[in-house]
């Protein structure tokens, strides 16, 4: 087999990548070790920044986001028992945030490649990557009937997540180094049939932890609290987990409704960025290439970005034959990255209990809320960094 760029990874990164490639007139092959069905399936987090709406409207994504997402103006910060709205829209001039579950990206991004005659391949396993610093590599891999397959291709794109084999491929020390923080606290996530308990995302700071309310649908409620990352999930029955939501939350200005709780998962925290993000004829995009913690929602934007910049950088090669795009890959990407890892980590730990935090702390912590969300000029960080920085 033969392509231009060989992606690994049907993540929001390696699609979205294959898409834009197409809509340029760039052949891509995207192989994933996982299911379609798994892909399709699996939960993660759900809110689409500005930006990342309008390229899924511009580039034929748009339908069933439009009908079926909902559109947010606005996100409250909680602490000391009361709602604090930040106007985002307001704040941004007149941007906004969309729910939409990013497995539902997933389902339209697949779906839009296989009617545009895209190759996806799905359950493949032993994937191996040659030849990155010539000038035409090769990803090796056995297919879904066990055939052994060898795909010949210009670029690679290392768009395989968090648990990546691609990053590895670039030799660690002599060229990439890998900047890590650790978190010392996870969330446990649910999802509850059950009504909405807020027209906007609670984002709640207490004593006892913070705790996230956001939503799926009018029946569907995705809500979130801080846990222990050592805990599982055998732990909490479902009366545990909403009376420690009621006591997280509960005042006169919000209230938490319950439900039928149908899924409960722990996601742990980690910040990491590693750099460069390319080596040879590999460029790494998306979580393969940096993970950021969950508070803000940007891991799926930041993937998003990252192909933008890629598939452009891509494009001039193939107009003009130009690598100036595709070496300042890297650069270019990562000014964007380290924005949102820094939003990502500062609100973490604006709303989170450390667990060896003292009373001072806890004060300073209210009063850096009430900076935040008292003055307009720290609403408005909050805001433009939570719609989104520009994509490119
Ligand atoms: C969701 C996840 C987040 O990490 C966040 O900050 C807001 C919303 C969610 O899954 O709905």
């Amino acid at each position: 087999m033969r392509t231009q760029v060989g992606i690994v990874g049907a993540g929001p990164a390696g699609l979205m990548l294959s898409h834009l490639l197409h809509l340029r007139g760039i052949e891509s092959v995207v192989i994933d070790k996982r299911s379609r069905e798994n892909i399709e399936k699996t939960i993660k987090a759900g809110i689409l920044e500005h930006g990342t709406v309008e390229l899924m409207q511009q580039t034929g994504l748009g339908d069933r986001l439009k009908r079926e997402g909902a559109e947010h103006h606005g996100i409250h910060l909680r602490f000391n028992g009361r709602n604090h709205r930040i106007d985002l829209s307001g704040l941004t001039g007149g941007k906004t945030v969309t729910v939409y579950a990013q497995h539902e990206v997933l389902i339209d991004l697949i779906a839009r490649r296989l009617k545009d005659d895209g190759q996806l391949l799905f359950d493949v396993d032993d994937v191996s990557v040659e030849d990155l610093t010539g000038t035409s590599p090769a990803i090796r891999f056995t297919d879904a009937d066990g055939n052994n397959q060898v795909l010949d291709c210009d670029f690679v794109a290392g768009c395989d997540g968090s648990r990546t084999y691609t990053r590895f491929l670039i030799p660690e020390g002599e060229v990439r180094t890998d900047f890590f923080h650790q978190y010392p606290f996870a969330w446990f996530g649910i999802l509850a049939e059950a009504p909405p308990s807020s027209d906007e995302l609670i984002y709640s700071r207490h004593e006892r932890g913070f705790a996230l309310i956001s939503t799926r649908s009018p029946t569907i409620q995705r809500l979130y609290f801080q846990c222990d990352p050592a805990d599982s999930v055998d732990n909490w029955s479902d009366d545990r987990i909403w009376t420690e939501l009621h006591a997280r939350v509960d005042g006169d200005d919000a209230s938490i409704s319950d439900g039928r709780i149908f899924q409960k998962d722990i996601l742990h925290f980690r910040s990491l960025v590693v750099e460069p993000m390319q080596y040879g004829r590999l460029y790494l995009a998306g979580d393969a290439a940096h993970t950021v913690p969950p508070t803000g929602a940007k891991g799926m934007n930041l993937a998003i970005a990252d192909v933008v910049v890629l598939s452009r950088a891509l494009d001039a090669f193939y107009t003009s034959r130009a690598t100036a795009a595709l070496d300042a890959y890297t650069d270019t990407v990562l000014r964007r990255v380290w924005r949102a890892q820094q939003f990502s980590y500062w609100m973490t730990s604006l709303l989170h209990r450390f667990p060896d935090e003292n009373d001072f702390g806890l004060r300073r912590q209210v009063a850096e809320l009430q900076g935040v969300t008292g003055t307009t000029a720290g609403a408005a960080y909050v805001a433009e960094n939570y719609v989104g920085l520009p994509l490119a």
